[in-house]
């Protein structure tokens, strides 16, 4: 598995009746539950959760009528197919029809069974285009294939009628990305992209609250992230269930190695930097409120067999900012041969510093005050952050000598936001409730391709040995 992700653990879903009720019953009347059984009070539960956050951001309620249940398929059923899957099965409403796999044998068959155990009427295919001639009432296809298959696969889901959520990197290539965009204008059907943090509270929270109402950091000068991974050894596989060669190259992959192990394959994906990087260089942009003016990288295959690892193990990149406030510089980094410390993003400003990540297990979420900044007492008393921790004096602790010109160390205040749901849940549920057009998306494919742009150049920028420059135009379609 990719990422973080395989805390999603499978439980049991929110919609457990996949069938028995006609696909475009729109529900009116509410207090029949009994007479929609287990379905009908799985939506009622989703009309109430979208009134509530309705009212929360807009004062709107949304109308009843607009929720209906939403036919899906899942396009690619590997780790992360199964991490969205498990997080679907948990939003109301939703109708899984199809799974597309061409591991037909293991992938494909395990979620194919494992959706019939909860009575959908789900089918299975090795072809999407198949799927997409079958399937004729889809609303929505997710995409979890390798980055080499989203351009291809999301157009084609586009051009057939169907919105699409699709995970990142968006297209390891950026024709491939651009053409993605076009192809979401042409149809006008809905792409989201798999950056997840743009709809995970806690970093809504950080941008909207703290960042913009409050202006906590005041004026940001650095950021940094990082994403350490342990040493992994390379995916296998059972060998009863061997792909054919024939397939695995009507496919695009060499070897049963390779479509095991693509992550690192040049022409498939983008290397860790891409992998894992965009994640949070997508942060880095969202954050500064823009684009990098100029990208500089170090980076290569240090540590693992270059025949099999052709991406690079270790990259170091220094983005530059032109931010409204003046220039911001954002360092990261990803290392895939040492996991201490995990992964995290840190924005550094003239008032105060902001950590935050995704996982809930490390550094979910701090931010410290400059001794020299204005007090935070209104920020503590709407709880928008907690109150202070103070730091323990070390000097007095351990008897040290400090030198006088160090610089006082700021109060640690934690970030009062918990996810307690799986990690893509929101993400998926702004998708599904943009669908039913309760909400906007909040990764939308320009964002998508912007963040793109922005991750694809620094491996430009470690085979030039240069820094290289973006302009404005490179980021719009
Ligand atoms: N948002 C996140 O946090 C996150 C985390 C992990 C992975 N991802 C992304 O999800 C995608 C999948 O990653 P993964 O870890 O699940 O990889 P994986 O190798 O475990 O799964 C890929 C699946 O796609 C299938 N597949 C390959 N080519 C196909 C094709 N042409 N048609 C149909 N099925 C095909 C494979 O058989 C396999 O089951 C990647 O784009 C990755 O970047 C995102």
């Amino acid at each position: 598995m990719g990422e973080q992700d395989k805390k999603d653990k499978p439980s049991p879903p929110g919609n457990e009746v996949g069938k028995a009720i006609g696909r475009r019953d729109i529900l009116q009347g509410l207090s029949t539950v009994p007479v929609l059984g287990l379905f009908g009070y799985a939506v009622k539960k989703q009309v109430d959760y979208e009134n509530a956050r309705l009212e929360a951001k807009t004062g709107k309620t949304a109308p009843a009528s607009q929720v209906s249940d939403i036919h899906v398929a899942l396009l690619g059923g590997g780790d992360q197919g199964e991490v969205l899957l498990n997080s679907m099965m948990k939003i109301p409403g939703l109708r899984f029809r199809a799974i597309c796999d061409i591991w037909t044998e293991y992938n494909q068959k395990k979620l194919v069974n494992r959706l019939k155990k909860f009575n959908f009427e789900v089918n299975g295919y090795e072809d999407y285009q198949e799927m997409l001639d079958k399937e004729k009432d889809l609303d929505a296809v997710v995409i979890a294939t390798p980055d080499f298959w989203h351009a291809r696969h999301a157009i084609d889901c586009l051009r057939a009628g169907k919105h699409v959520y699709c995970e990142k990197e968006m297209s390891n290539t950026l024709e491939g990305a651009r053409n993605m965009v076009m192809a979401a204008r042409e149809t006008g059907k809905l792409l989201q992209i798999g950056h997840q943090r743009r709809s995970n509270p806690r970093y809504l929270h950080c941008y909207e609250r703290l960042l913009q109402e409050a202006r906590l950091l005041g004026r940001i000068v650095t950021a940094q992230g990082q994403w350490n991974r342990s040493v992994k050894p390379d995916n296998g596989w059972p060998q009863r269930y061997l792909i054919p060669e024939e397939r695995l190259k009507k496919y695009g992959f060499k070897s049963m190695q390779q479509f095991r192990n693509w992550r690192w394959y040049k022409g498939l994906v983008g290397g860790p930097i891409v992998d894992l990087g965009s994640h949070q260089i997508d942060i880095f942009n969202w954050f500064l409120g823009g684009s990098p003016s100029h990208v500089m990288a170090s980076g290569g295959t240090d540590y693992y067999e270059p025949a099999t690892h052709e991406w690079y193990d270790t990259v170091l990149a220094i983005y530059e900012y032109q931010t409204g406030a003046g220039k911001a510089r954002a360092y990261y980094k990803t290392q895939t041969t040492n996991g201490s410390q995990g992964y995290f993003e840190t924005f550094m400003g003239d008032q105060g510093t902001l950590v935050v990540s995704e996982s809930e297990a490390t550094y979910s979420g701090s931010i410290y005050r400059e001794i020299s900044a204005p007090a935070w007492d209104e920020w503590v008393q709407k709880g928008y952050i907690a109150a202070p921790k103070m730091q323990a004096a070390r000097s007095e602790e351990a008897a040290a000598v400090l030198d006088v010109r160090e610089s006082v160390s700021p109060d640690e205040h934690r970030i009062p936001i918990e996810l307690t749901d799986p990690y893509h849940k929101p993400h998926l549920e702004n998708f599904f409730n943009a669908i039913r057009g309760t909400a906007k998306l909040n990764c939308p494919a320009e964002v998508g391709y912007e963040t793109a742009v922005t991750v694809l150049k620094v491996n430009d920028a470690i085979e030039a040995n240069q820094r290289l420059a973006f302009t404005p135009e490179e980021f719009k379609i």
